[in-house]
């Protein structure tokens, strides 16, 4: 009999078929999430969920599903999974690390770049009607080549950063929980306090997961020691920066711009105050969006999700303290 799957969003082809040539495979066919409570209901007899960021997978989705087996997150990012819940249940939680590291750190540069040199506001001048002559002074923006980048988590994506601003010889200072000598060594990134890579940074990127620790970790108190010239990139997850004190920090020109993927509510409303501001760009959440990335993170879930199926390892295991 064909294991049941419940999977909570639209696939690419090829990793639909690999799933769906062993699985009976049951999806939600609707560009929103699935409701909570119709999750719940889905689950309770499946074997294997594969979910998304935008999906609540706790303690109590998995108490209602008892033959769930494997839960396969297709995002490198797992702070929607209870995952601690899942252990102590015995269900490992896949994650697709690696698979999107180039395409995110590119949208990281991409957003640094565009904010340096108010992409934004220049388009939308052209396209109302503004562009009359040639200025002096016309949307004056910050120089990238040979400033400083603030990397703050020394990770993958971090590295893959900081890899790329070698090309516009910026100087990289990074703040992690621990020193990170190989790329310190690889890539010539300096390790530095966090209140030290706030004060010296032209540009401040995030790179770190969100955990209890990182939440609000880019508070008003952050943003005070910021220069009011400094560019804040987050392609992490909303919550790492409190929205209130990025508005007041924006707003008052205690730094001069943000650029983010991610955002705290996301979806950010039309109406949210944020966007009110000229200073900030704001990307729904496609860091990992180019095709080749979204097909790899696919097919990683797909294999994590039927690896789980089989009893056997998942090969991209967010809890491997599930085996003991
Ligand atoms: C995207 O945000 C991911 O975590 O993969």
């Amino acid at each position: 009999m064909k294991h049941a799957i419940y999977v909570t969003r639209h696939l690419p082809e090829t990793a639909l078929y690999k799933l769906q040539t062993v699985c009976d495979v049951e999806i939600w066919d609707r560009d929103i999430p699935p409701p909570y409570d119709l999750l719940v209901e889905k689950v309770r007899d499946k074997q294997g969920l594969f979910c998304l960021l935008t999906d609540r997978i706790d303690a109590a989705l998995m108490d209602a599903a008892p033959r769930l087996k494997v839960i396969s997150q297709c995002a490198v990012g797992y702070d929607n999974i209870a995952v601690t819940a899942a252990t102590e249940r015995g269900i490992p939680v896949g994650n697709t690390p690696g698979v999107l590291t180039d395409a995110t750190a590119d949208f990281a540069f991409t957003l640094l770049m565009s904010a340096a040199r108010r992409i934004g506001e220049a388009i939308d001048y052209v396209r109302q009607g503004n562009w009359t002559t040639w200025g002096l002074t016309l949307l004056l923006g910050q120089s990238v080549y040979g400033a400083t980048l603030g990397i703050i988590g020394m990770g993958r994506i971090g590295q893959a950063v900081a890899q790329r601003a070698s090309g516009f010889n910026m100087k990289v200072l990074y703040y992690d929980t621990s020193r990170q000598h190989e790329a310190e060594a690889r890539l010539g990134v300096e390790f530095c306090s966090l209140e030290e890579l706030l004060q010296a940074s032209d540009y401040v990127s995030l790179h770190v997961n969100l955990t209890e620790e990182t939440r609000g970790l880019m508070d008003a108190q952050a943003f005070a020691l910021m220069k009011p010239t400094a560019i804040l990139i987050n392609t992490a997850r909303g919550p790492i920066v409190d929205a209130d004190a990025l508005h007041v920090a924006l707003k008052e020109g205690q730094i001069a711009y943000a650029a983010l993927d991610v955002t705290d509510p996301e979806p950010l409303p039309a109406d949210h105050n944020l966007l009110e501001l000229p200073n900030l760009i704001v990307a729904p959440h496609i860091a990992s969006a180019t095709v080749p990335s979204r097909n790899l993170m696919s097919m990683r879930a797909a294999e994590n999700l039927l690896a789980g199926l089989r009893g056997e390892r998942l090969p991209y295991c967010a809890n491997p303290e599930v085996y003991g």
